[in-house]
């Protein structure tokens, strides 16, 4: 089973020709109003590449119509939504601009988010079958010893460090990268981890051996250049993208960190695991929102 411990948010999204700078305005014709949280993409990835009822998804929305809204939607997507708790807090609400490139910045307003703690998997059986998946969108003490427990239990710990928080301790980061088996970066937060753990580089080679070094793999994903994985032994291994051109790359890398958690679950191989994330995450960022273009079993060719 896999376990998805994450933000849930309503992603208000509006195209515009260029993100603003700071103390810039643009114009955009409008807005869309779509499903989006990290945890929530993540685990809408892996159900829809997974056999049915094999995702779970702890989290925390809101009592409002954009909570109501976002735990229907898990459950027609075939995520398990028992563990969403209300919170008197309102639903996470990020704000997205996609410039023309299919680029994007956020900001996301963590509301109920904030309220997630380990106490949410009070009624979930943990063991050595749990693949746990986890992100930087929720209090980091509930996720580190959720992932602690999975890992005691045998399970397996997938941990995507996103957003890269500014503000992060090197004891914090050597706790989470010691509780995890599988570190998924981009080439910002590989740089950022590496350098809190001691390893000041820009290249990403560098950053992901040096991150390998603690014990887990580590899987940068690059956009257009594919994924790196950096195993702990010293070998990497690089898969490459299926060459696109983006609507929207919102959700990419959750979709990537999804399907490898699904690939995982079901016993492929790592390496195979890799290649469909890379494929679904291409896949993803050719339709507009997070979740839109997330690819089913049947996309990803599996059978
Ligand atoms: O990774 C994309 C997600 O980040 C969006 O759906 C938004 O909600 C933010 O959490
Ligand atoms: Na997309």
């Amino acid at each position: 089973m896999i376990l998805v411990f994450g933000s849930i948010n309503i992603d208000l999204v509006a195209r515009v020709a260029s993100i603003p700078r700071p103390g810039e305005t643009v114009l955009s014709p409008g807005y869309e109003t779509l499903f989006g949280g990290k945890g929530a993409n993540q685990a809408i990835a892996a159900a829809r590449a997974s056999l049915p009822h094999r995702v779970a998804l702890a989290g925390c929305i809101g009592d409002d119509a954009f909570g109501r809204s976002a735990r229907d939607n898990l459950s027609r997507n075939g995520v398990v939504a028992d563990l969403v708790a209300n919170s008197t807090e309102p639903t996470g609400c990020a704000f997205i601009t996609v410039d023309e490139h299919g680029e994007n910045a956020i900001t996301v307003a963590s509301g109920a988010n904030a309220t997630l703690t380990e106490a949410s998997i009070r009624n979930f059986a943990i063991d050595a079958s749990t693949v746990a998946v986890f992100q930087m969108e929720v209090p980091f003490p509930g996720s580190l010893s959720v992932a602690q427990r999975v890992r005691a239990a045998g399970g397996r710990v997938v941990w995507n460090f996103a957003p890269a928080p500014s503000k992060f301790s090197e004891p914090d980061l050597s706790d989470l990268v010691n509780a995890t088996d599988i570190f998924v970066v981009n080439e910002h937060e590989a740089i950022a981890a590496a350098a809190l753990l001691g390893c000041e580089t820009a290249a990403l080679e560098e950053a992901g051996a040096h991150l390998s070094r603690t014990g887990c793999i580590c899987v940068v994903t690059a956009g257009a250049r594919g994924a790196f994985a950096f195993h702990p032994d010293g070998h990497h291994e690089t898969v490459e993208a299926k060459p696109i051109r983006p609507v929207d790359t919102t959700g990419a890398g959750d979709t990537f960190v999804g399907i490898l958690a699904s690939s995982l679950d079901e016993g492929f191989p790592f390496t195979t695991a890799l290649e469909r994330a890379c494929l679904g995450a291409s896949l993803a960022c050719l339709a507009h929102g997070a979740q839109t273009g997330m690819p089913t079993r049947e996309q990803l060719g599996i059978d």
